[in-house]
Parts: structure tokens; sequence; C-alpha cells
């Protein structure tokens, strides 16, 4: 996504269709209707490696719709930022929160022209929804936007949900200081959810898997970082992080217990999940 035209951080214009994007890609695997052939192309590429992807991909919305779901019951959170928030699709985090609560308040951020133009009439259902076009690895411009500034100028907690995008971001230390930029501007109180591919760096069979999709998806798709625990686990230095801690999603839970009935299968999981609170 790193080629997207921007101006200061701000998607500007630009779709294109004949190369694939993460985000209509993942609209594919979810069973949308937002993606095109070079898309779908990559789509089967991935499935023939994994054929349990379009699984990950619905552990993963089940995840963030149990995690906003607690915070936005238990934890009383009412504004959330999702960070790379993709497409619409069944569950957007406006709709579960405001479930929870009306008066909750949802900023979209995402760089893809895409979800841009496609996606924004969608979530913007009501005036306590926003979306902001931008590149989320340019936090201080993305902080300072009118939506987000609002947002945040009550002082009251936010919950910042980065739902598998941060291994768009090759470089760990810089991944680090891009959470680190933006927990550091929330309010106390405030807590960070992330989903992250990952890699167990055991010499199983799971490693061998991301191993086979990094080498054969490099051309299309260049910047896919699989990290180990530790290092998913470090994007939440100097937060509390929320047992069970940085886990696999099908071990997750939120505090009390599961909410869902109907847990993820647990077959190749590579994808991990983690939620901390800024003390
Ligand atoms: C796999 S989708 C995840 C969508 C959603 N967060 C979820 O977990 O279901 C990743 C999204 O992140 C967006 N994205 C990738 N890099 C980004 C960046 N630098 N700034 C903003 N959005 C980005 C992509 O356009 C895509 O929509």
């Amino acid at each position: 996504m790193a080629d997207q035209p921007m101006s200061g951080g701000l998607v500007t214009h630009g779709i294109d269709i004949t190369r694939p994007s993460g985000a209509r890609v993942y609209d594919y695997l979810l069973g949308g209707k937002d993606n095109y052939e070079a898309d779908r192309e990559l789509c089967r590429e991935i499935v023939k490696i994994a054929p349990e992807a379009r699984e990950w991909a619905r552990a993963n919305r089940r995840w963030l719709k149990e995690v906003i779901t607690w915070l936005a019951g238990e934890a009383r959170v009412r504004r959330f930022i999702d960070a790379g928030c993709g497409f619409p699709t069944a569950d957007n985090t406006h709709q579960i929160a405001q479930r929870m609560h009306l008066q909750s308040s949802v900023v979209y951020v995402d760089n893809d022209p895409s979800v841009a133009t496609h996606g924004r009439a969608l979530l913007l259902d009501n005036d306590r929804t926003h979306f902001v076009a931008a590149d989320l690895t340019q936090p201080d411009q993305v902080m300072a936007h009118p939506a987000i500034a609002n947002l945040l100028d009550a002082g009251e907690p936010v919950a910042l949900l980065m739902g598998l995008v941060l291994h768009h971001i090759d470089d760990l230390e810089q991944t680090r200081a891009i959470v680190r930029t933006y927990v550091d501007a929330l309010p106390q109180g405030s807590y960070l959810a992330i989903t992250h591919v990952g890699n167990p760096q055991d010499g199983g069979p799971v490693e061998a898997l991301v191993t086979e999709l990094g080498e054969n998806l490099k051309d299309t798709t260049p910047t896919l970082a699989f990290r180990s625990v530790e290092q998913i686990t470090s994007l939440f230095d100097g937060m509390e992080l929320i047992k069970p801690g940085v886990v696999r999603l099908a071990e997750w839970h939120v505090p009390g217990g599961r909410l869902d009935e109907d847990p993820p299968h647990d077959a190749r999981d590579v994808i991990y999940g983690g939620l901390a609170r800024k003390r």
C-alpha cells in the first residue's frame, strides 16, 4: 500500500484494478463483492497454499466482534478508531459498538482508495461515524485530522483497533514506533487491540506454511511480515496486557470467558490477537 498517491499522509486518488489490493483480497476471502480479477487471482494462489485462508479471515472478524462487544459493554468504551478498517462487511465496528450503546462514536481509517470511494458511503451510517482516508504510518497527520482530534478531545478512553494491518509495515522498530505514537496520544484508560499474522518459529507445520506463503506472495504482496509472538507482544510495550495476552485467535477470550459460542477452529491458525489497556 506504500505506493498509493498520498498528500501529507492523506489518500488523494487512484484505484488500480490491475494489481491486487490487500483490502479487496480480504473482502474476497470474506465473501464480499468489492474485488476484481487481480484480487481473486491472488486469493486463488493463497487458498492453494492455505485452503483455510477464508476461515482465518472469518476468525479475525469474529475476534474483532468479540473484542468490540466487550469494550463497549464491560469496559464502557464509547469511542473507537478502526485503523486499516477495510471494506464494510457484516457487523462493522460502529454497528457492534452502537448496538451496545447508541452514542458510541467510530472513526474509520484506511489508505486504500477503493475503500475510500466504495466503502465510505456504507460506513457512514450516522453522524457518529466518520471515515478518514489516510496512511496510518503517518500517525501525526492521522491524529491531527479533525474527526480524530474531536474523538480525542473529551479525554475519554478510546479503543484503537488495528486488525490485520500492521504486517504491511516491514520494519518492526518502525511498527513499534508508529503504534507508540498513537498510544501516547490516547487518554489514560484507552485500549489497543491488535490482530497480526504470526510465525510460531518452532520448526512446525505453521512455520512451514507461513514461510511458503511469504515466498510465494512476495511479488504480489511485497510487505507481509509474519511476526513472532514476542515481536507482536512488544507492540503493546508499556501497556497493561489483558489476559490471556497475545495468543492465537482460537485460544483468545475476553476476561470472564468467550462471548462467542462458536470459536474458530485452530488448525494451522496463523493469526494472533492481543488487547491492552493504557495505564
Ligand atoms: C486485511 S484488511 C483488515 C481489515 C480490518 N481491520 C479487519 O481486521 O477485519 C487490512 C486493511 O488495512 C488497510 N491498510 C494497509 N496499510 C495501510 C496503511 N498504511 N494505512 C491505512 N490503511 C492501511 C488496507 O487497505 C486494508 O483495508
